[in-house]
């Protein structure tokens, strides 16, 4: 995983370009001005609270660090900025871990193997209070990462939206990891160390 730049804003581009990525997000492709306002919204609120951000990942060819991955290995972009927005925690000391994969990279485990390199990550290192997720509650692969990486159901909850979208009935759902939750699973789980 590479922490976001301006250098990454085309793959980001074209990640966005694919309707069903974005299903259950915006319901829709989004045009490149789209795009380009929320890679600048991603790295305004990357500089807030130093270790948390956005993060593009790659498929590694095992050759280690060193030049910077070719584009034909993206694999999607991470995200673990502070909590924000309407309906979370104003609390510099809770993250929001997201992730939107390319097509072909689903199913793969990737989005897990990821998620858990972040909770590493916002625990070990940076040492948040608590990580949260956020999803429509149709939207069975993300709740499948937030279940997969060890975090728990919290809440539905029903914002109000612009423009619904199929399944927006049934509300968001957020699920948590807290530190203490964290500290206890990774001393018994050795996929989280
Ligand atoms: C959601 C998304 C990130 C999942 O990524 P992924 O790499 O395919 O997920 P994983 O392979 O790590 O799967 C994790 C678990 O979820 C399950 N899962 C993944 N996709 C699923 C789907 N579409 N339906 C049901 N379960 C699914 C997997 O079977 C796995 O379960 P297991 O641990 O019991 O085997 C990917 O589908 C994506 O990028 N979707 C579009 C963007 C998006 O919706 N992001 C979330 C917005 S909040």
């Amino acid at each position: 995983m590479v922490p976001l730049a301006d250098r990454h804003l085309e793959l980001e581009v074209r990640l966005d370009a694919d309707p069903e990525v974005l299903r259950y997000l915006w319901g829709r492709a989004r045009s490149r001005p789209e795009v380009v306002a929320s890679h600048a919204e991603r790295m305004a609120l990357g500089a807030k609270v130093d270790g948390l951000g956005y993060w593009m990942a790659f498929a590694s060819d095992g050759s280690g660090p060193g030049s910077p991955p070719p584009d034909d290995s993206f694999v999607g972009l991470m995200m673990l900025p502070p909590a924000h927005g309407p309906d979370q925690p104003d609390d510099p000391s809770v993250g929001e871990l997201g992730y939107r994969l390319v097509r072909r990279s689903w199913r793969q485990g990737l989005a897990s193997e990821a998620s858990r390199a972040l909770l590493r990550h916002a625990f070990g290192t940076v040492g948040l209070s608590r990580v949260i997720a956020q999803t429509m509650a149709v939207n069975a692969g993300s709740r499948g990462v937030m279940e997969a990486v060890g975090l728990r159901y919290v809440r539905t909850y029903y914002p109000a939206w612009d423009d619904p979208l199929p399944g927006s009935q049934l509300g968001e759902v957020e699920y948590e990891m807290t530190r203490e939750m964290w500290q206890h699973r990774a001393g018994g789980d050795v996929r989280l160390r």
